[in-house]
């Protein structure tokens, strides 16, 4: 008997199996209920009483050693079933999630292009600023409004009553870019400024403390309001389409004058009217105007000698008339089904 169970046990271990059926051959030769393991447990009945217990303990050996051996061979097949897979060129291909441009992105960068086209460069200044750039030298008045708190992020205020031109502040718009570029460059000026900017507002479908905008600045001898026109119109057909029509209507800013603001036709009814355009067929997209002399003068620009074109307009805005989303919360909340919709459009 153990002669038997000693020779059985080589067997197991010298078995390989290369095939499923190899495995269960395997299992019908050993384990099944009339597997020679099992035959060998019939034969236990005849062995003598003083035999029982070492011979009982090595048949149970045996069955535990052809048991084990059994699940390594199945895992091991199962592994190598694995790889074949694995290495299966036939199989069709795995689609790779890939990732998208924000909207943001996407508009702010068509903007960019287009002004590019027409000789405009791209500068940046500082989202932290003080308010010399943002303000003062944008010929706003010590008491102005848009100083208040209630608008502004300050970082430090001199004095907590009154506004200084040294209090640091997030900016609440690109304008302040316009101020740094004068300061450094002598005109011919031409340039576009995207950036992100901040206002103390509650979060709403409408308003948000983070947003982003383009400045525009074009200063030279000559420079007239027909070229300011001619520009904008030209921007938002590249933009919205050649059939878009715009309206300049007077507004005021304290850093231009004339100051307009500029509507685009509605392009989803084109200008008939429709819930879009609340029955107007207009939509509001910017604000301009001819930079005031005290703002060149500020920037020791000749404003004798020069005149110039500016304007300003929010990212989001733009990108909420050309894609339609009314809700300016999903450009901040990054939510994929929101950010999957824009793929195609780069
Ligand atoms: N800075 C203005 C704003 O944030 C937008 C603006 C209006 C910019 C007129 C300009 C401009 O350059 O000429 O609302």
């Amino acid at each position: 008997m153990l002669e038997k169970i000693k020779n059985l046990l080589s067997q197991i271990s010298s078995f390989n199996v290369s095939s499923a059926d190899d495995l269960e051959s395997f299992r019908l030769r050993f384990l099944s209920k009339k597997g020679m393991i099992s035959v060998l447990f019939d034969d236990f009945r005849n062995v003598p009483a003083q035999e029982k217990k070492e011979i009982g303990m090595k048949l149970n050996e045996l069955k535990q050693a052809a048991m084990d051996a059994y699940n390594r061979m199945k895992d091991q097949l199962q592994q190598s079933d694995d790889v074949k897979t694995e290495n299966d060129l036939t199989r069709p291909a795995n689609p790779f999630p890939s990732g998208s441009r924000h909207p943001i992105s996407i508009v702010r960068k068509e903007i960019i292009d287009i002004f590019s086209r027409i000789g405009f460069t791209v500068s940046e200044g500082p989202e932290i600023e003080d308010d010399n750039h943002v303000f003062t030298k944008l010929n706003f008045a010590p008491e102005h409004p848009a100083r208040d708190m209630q608008d502004t992020f300050y970082i430090s205020r001199i004095s907590p009553e009154d506004s200084n031109p040294g209090d640091i502040l997030l900016r609440t718009h690109t304008s302040s870019v316009q101020v740094r570029v004068m300061e450094n460059q002598k005109p011919p000026i031409r340039t576009i400024s995207p950036g992100r900017v901040f206002r103390n507002e509650a979060i709403s479908a409408r308003a948000h403390c983070i947003f982003h905008q383009i400045e525009g600045l074009y200063i030279d001898e000559n420079v007239s309001y027909a070229d300011l026109r001619q520009t904008l119109l030209f921007f938002a057909r590249e933009l919205f389409g050649k059939e878009t029509r715009i309206r300049l209507r007077p507004s005021y800013f304290p850093f231009t004058e004339p100051s307009a603001e500029m509507d685009v036709s509605c392009r989803i009814c084109g200008g008939k009217g429709c819930n879009v355009c609340k029955y107007t067929g207009w939509l509001e997209l910017l604000g301009c105007g001819m930079v005031h002399p005290n703002v060149l003068e500020a920037c020791n620009i000749d404003s004798n000698k020069y005149t110039g074109f500016a304007f300003g307009m929010g990212i989001e805005r733009a990108a909420m008339l050309k894609y339609q989303v009314n809700d300016l919360r999903l450009y901040f909340e990054n939510d994929l089904r929101f950010l999957d919709q824009f793929k195609a459009s780069f």
